[in-house]
């Protein structure tokens, strides 16, 4: 495994994401995922499979201190307290004194930021998260939440793979010492029979997903979250560490167009 380290935290490069999957698919596949090595979960409140999760990691052989745990708010919590609430709730279902980190999901229209910020901070002083950050923030709202928050934004967690390579919102992260999480690194599955991809994987004896995930955390303070209910996935998911793309090859696979990624959002209706 590589990591990337940020507030004297050392967080796997490659984690678990969850959406879209039951609770049994969940308890599944993070079981799995333990097993083989994997040792940071994403998982949301609107995943509604926290208690999944949970049951993982209570039954699995491994500490809960080696897990990197996330979860994220539901924005429809507005107020601190709903906010603070909806995390008691989340820590009960995940079976946890503490989470790793904890997200506001995406910035919800309606809502105040300063509030959602003093509601992410509130639950960091009622030591239900040891850290928070944002997801789905462009570069404006991101500056805004991390002038507004007291505990430093661990983390703004966006869409990320070749075809949404977020250029500016990088730059930002890298230059502020914020993480970027990838999700939907293969494109909500959007990725895995491309032809470019392919063609690279076979020089390293690799598959086209492991390419696109290598390319993913080829890149400063970048770490990702591939979904996966399928024990060989899981292990190709992380099977990505002794393999380095070159600088041609991975400017050639960075391809910025919407068009795939409307394909995947078609598809597999993005949780934006
Ligand atoms: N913050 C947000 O708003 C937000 C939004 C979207 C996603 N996320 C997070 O990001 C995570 C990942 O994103 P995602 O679920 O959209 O999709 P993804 O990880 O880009 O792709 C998942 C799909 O790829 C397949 N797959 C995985 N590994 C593979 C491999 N090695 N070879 C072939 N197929 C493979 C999976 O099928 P199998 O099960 O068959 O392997 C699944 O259909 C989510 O689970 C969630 O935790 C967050």
């Amino acid at each position: 495994m590589e990591y990337v380290t940020r507030l004297d935290v050392q967080v796997p490069k490659i984690g678990l994401g969850t959406w879209q999957m039951s609770t049994q698919e969940t308890y599944e596949s993070v079981s799995i995922a333990l097993e083989e090595g994997y040792r940071h979960i994403d998982t949301a409140q609107l995943y509604d499979n926290e208690a999944g999760v949970g049951s993982a990691i209570a039954d699995a052989e491994v500490d809960r201190e080696e897990i990197f745990l996330t979860t994220k708010v539901d924005p429809s919590n507005r107020s601190v307290r709903d906010i603070v609430d909806s995390v008691r709730g989340s820590v009960d279902r995940l079976g946890v004194d503490t989470v790793d980190l904890l997200l506001i999901h995406w910035p919800h229209p309606l809502a105040n930021l300063e509030t959602v910020m003093d509601g992410l901070n509130r639950a960091v002083w009622e030591g239900l998260t040891h850290h928070i950050g944002v997801s789905n923030f462009d570069l404006d709202k991101l500056e805004r939440a991390m002038d507004l928050s007291e505990a430093p934004i661990f983390t703004n967690q966006v869409q990320f793979h070749p075809w949404w390579p977020q250029r500016e919102l990088l730059s930002y992260c890298q230059e502020h010492d914020v993480i970027l999480t990838g999700y939907s690194p293969l494109a909500n599955g959007g990725a895995i029979g491309d032809d470019l991809l392919r063609e690279i994987s076979r020089r390293y004896g690799k598959s086209g997903p492991q390419v696109a995930l290598r390319w993913a955390i080829q890149h400063e303070n970048v770490i990702t979250i591939p979904m996966s209910t399928s024990r060989t996935h899981l292990k190709e998911n992380i099977d990505i560490f002794d393999f380095l793309l070159t600088r041609a090859e991975h400017d050639r696979i960075t391809r910025p167009s919407y068009l795939k990624t409307g394909i995947a959002m078609a598809k597999g209706q993005l949780d934006l």
